[in-house]
């Protein structure tokens, strides 16, 4: 199965891929982990999209069309992905369909006021990437990761400021996505507000995933 995750920054689509990922065993393919790994390594891919990123603008279509291509031409990937903040624009879109197709794209749907609340308590491990948050998902030890141990952070562009300009970029470049993928009769809508939990039984019914085809992914 080929899934793209859409929706506004801090919708909860990492949350939410991490849970998919376990139940479809299906690699995710994060766009904005990818670069924020790039930027860790100091390597010269992260040293060019560091300050763009850190401002909440888009990385250029051709560096990131690019990067997902080459990424999709991984062995894992032939089974299918779920591939979480890509594609961000029409260009991107339309570039996609050059080297995949895909099955399903999950409109996340989620007011802004969630998203500032969201965005402005996520915390991040920095070793395996994993999220936190200060109200709705502490680590047990604060500071610690549950998982691996490793040291929790703050993403830059989890400044207010960055906030605010990533919801004007996502509205002007990534919203029309959405009528984008509706035409082509693709698009599934899930209820992102409630819980996490819930968040992912409206997923599972809006992809058609049922215990039965769970047992045979197993
Ligand atoms: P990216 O990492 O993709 O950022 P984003 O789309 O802004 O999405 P986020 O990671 O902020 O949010 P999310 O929806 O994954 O929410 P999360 O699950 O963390 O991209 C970062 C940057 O990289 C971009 O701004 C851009 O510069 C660049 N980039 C990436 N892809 C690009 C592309 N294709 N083209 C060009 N540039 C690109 O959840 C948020 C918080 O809420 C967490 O604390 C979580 O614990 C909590 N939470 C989640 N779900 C729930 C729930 N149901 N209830 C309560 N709390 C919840």
């Amino acid at each position: 199965m080929r899934l793209i995750f859409l929706g506004s920054p801090g919708a909860g689509k990492g949350t939410l891929a991490a849970k998919a990922v376990a139940i479809l065993k299906l690699p995710h393919i994060s766009t904005g982990a990818i670069f924020r790994a790039a930027i860790a390594a100091g390597n010269p891919l992260g040293l060019r999209v560091k300050v763009v990123i850190d401002e909440g603008q888009l990385v250029d279509d051709e560096t990131t069309v690019a990067l997902v291509r080459a990424r999709l031409a991984q062995p894992d990937a032939q089974k299918g992905y779920i591939l979480d903040g890509f594609p961000r624009t029409i260009p991107q879109a339309e570039a996609l369909e050059d080297f995949s197709a895909v099955d399903k794209v999950v409109n996340f749907d989620i007011p802004d006021s969630t998203v500032l609340e969201r965005l402005s308590g996520r915390q991040i491990c920095r070793k395996c990437g994993i999220n936190y948050h200060v109200i709705f998902n502490k680590p047990k030890k604060e500071g610690i990761c549950d998982t691996c141990g490793g040291a929790i952070y703050i993403r830059n562009d989890d400044r207010e400021a960055a906030i605010i300009e990533r919801l004007e970029v996502y509205r002007e470049q990534t919203a029309p996505l959405i009528e984008f993928y509706r035409k082509k009769g693709l698009l599934v809508d899930v209820d992102a507000q409630p819980s996490v939990d819930e968040v992912v039984e409206n997923f599972k019914k809006a992809v058609g995933i049922c215990s039965g085809m769970i047992d045979r992914i197993k």
